[in-house]
């Protein structure tokens, strides 16, 4: 039954509240650096009266960095960034138990997903905290009135952060914003660890495919389609990737993958995995020159790295033989299958990255929106990295969580390395 409560948001079922509690525990047990952060804010309140405006997938990993949030003194509210990522269980809990009013419901139609972010826009927040850049653009096109109240805002990944720069080189973009994306401590671990595992462990939750002995066409070879393609050659296939940057290229073929263009490895693969925060980048004819068979996904953050119109036209009959698939029976005879509508796969098909690296991505996003509390009044209308000492901290906390200790430069090394006067 689905009970719509102003306010405590708007989810699917609140008798989940329990089961989603307890997968948030355990999610946690994995989060030691979000953690200590939490703890630390709950002593000094950094963002106390502060309301935050939170559309991200609404995860086990994602309620652990809103209630890290509420401990620093914020008022949060919370909406899905993608209409599929939603885990009912967690959006229930963080309702009904953690006092988060959540607007989200696995599987809701587009109007719904954006009535969701009207719902968390209506709470004039402060402060935004977005993966993908919607409350932005949402605020900025709708609700211009509540900028003068706007403080800042938070993205999470790298689709949003080409946009907010997109904002700023028009000069359009509304209050200053910090690139969490961009925190080395989030991209070369979330992006390419998180993504690696967690988009294969979607591909195989909807299909149980055997990746050994099959082809694999990965397009993009950026942080998330390096961490695909290496885990998808760690289980056996043969992986061609696809790309438009020829550094990009060339560090795919070093690193031992066939590399060609999409439509030569369209009539190649087995499984096609798009990762490149671009438009239609496996168009129409792509699918037509698809084996009968061949399974298409995407785990690049919006479905139309797909051109599923242009699929749709080519379609005579669909099934779905499988949650999450859709198997497309083309005029041509062949069949190519879908999984999760073209949308995140990780996400839709699986629980999205495991708990242990979106410790470090979250760490950043609670850090960031401290910085961002504390310093706004410093800050112009631009995008801002996360300051370097917030990804310094995250990675000594980390290492410090995995027992890893390093090394320290002796007095002699820091002047050798500090001098120019050296030589043989
Ligand atoms: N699934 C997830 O949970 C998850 C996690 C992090 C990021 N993302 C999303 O994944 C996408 C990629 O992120 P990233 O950090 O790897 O970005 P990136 O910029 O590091 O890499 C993208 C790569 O795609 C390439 N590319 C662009 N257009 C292409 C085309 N037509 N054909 C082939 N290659 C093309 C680019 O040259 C680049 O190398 C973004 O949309 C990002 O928001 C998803």
């Amino acid at each position: 039954m689905q009970l719509i409560d102003k306010q405590l948001g708007d989810v699917k079922d609140r008798s989940l509240a329990d089961q989603g509690r307890s997968k948030i525990e355990w999610a946690a047990t994995f989060m030691p650096v979000l953690a200590q952060i939490k703890e630390r804010f709950a002593k000094e309140k950094p963002l106390a009266g502060v309301r935050i405006g939170a559309c991200l997938h609404v995860t086990t990993e994602t309620a652990n960095l809103v209630l890290a949030l509420q401990a620093g003194g914020a008022e949060v509210e919370l909406c899905a960034s993608n209409p599929l990522s939603t885990q009912d269980d967690v959006a229930a809990a963080l309702s009904e138990h953690f006092a988060i009013p959540t607007h989200a419901i696995k599987g809701e139609d587009n109007a719904t997903y954006y009535k969701h972010i009207e719902s968390v826009v209506a709470t004039k927040p402060h402060m935004t905290m977005d993966d993908g850049c919607d409350l932005v653009t949402t605020i900025y096109t709708k609700h211009n009135h509540l900028l003068k109240e706007m403080i800042g805002g938070c993205e999470e990944t790298t689709t949003g952060v080409i946009r907010l720069h997109a904002m700023e080189k028009d000069g359009l973009l509304p209050f200053p914003v910090i690139a969490v994306n961009d925190a080395l401590t989030k991209h070369m671990f979330d992006n390419r660890y998180g993504t690696g595992q967690s988009t294969i462990d979607g591909i195989v939750r909807a299909t149980n495919v055997l990746f050994a002995g099959h082809t694999v066409v990965v397009c993009g070879y950026g942080w998330c389609g390096r961490g695909v393609a290496s885990r998808v050659k760690g289980l056996g296939a043969t992986v061609i990737v696809t790309e438009i940057d020829p550094l990009k290229a060339l560090e795919a073929a070093m690193d031992g993958f066939l590399v060609m263009p999409i439509a030569e490895a369209a009539k190649a693969g087995d499984i096609f995995i798009t990762v490149t925060g671009n438009y239609h980048v496996i168009a129409g004819e792509h699918f037509e020159a698809m084996k009968d068979g061949a399974i298409v996904c995407n785990s690049g953050h919006f479905n139309d790295e797909l051109d599923l119109d242009a699929l749709g036209e080519l379609t005579v009959s669909k099934t779905q033989p499988r949650a999450f698939v859709d198997a497309h029976k083309m005029k041509n005879g062949n069949t190519v299958r879908v999984l999760a509508e073209g949308r995140l796969i990780n996400l839709s098909a699986a629980e999205g990255h495991p708990p242990s690296v979106m410790d470090m991505s979250f760490a950043n996003q609670a850090m960031a929106a401290g910085y961002l509390a504390q310093n706004y009044k410093t800050l112009e209308k631009k995008v801002y990295p996360v300051p370097a000492f917030i990804d310094e901290e995250v990675a000594k906390l980390k290492l410090a969580a995995m027992r890893i200790a390093i090394d320290t430069p002796t007095p002699e090394q820091v002047k050798y390395m500090a001098s120019w006067s050296e030589g043989t």
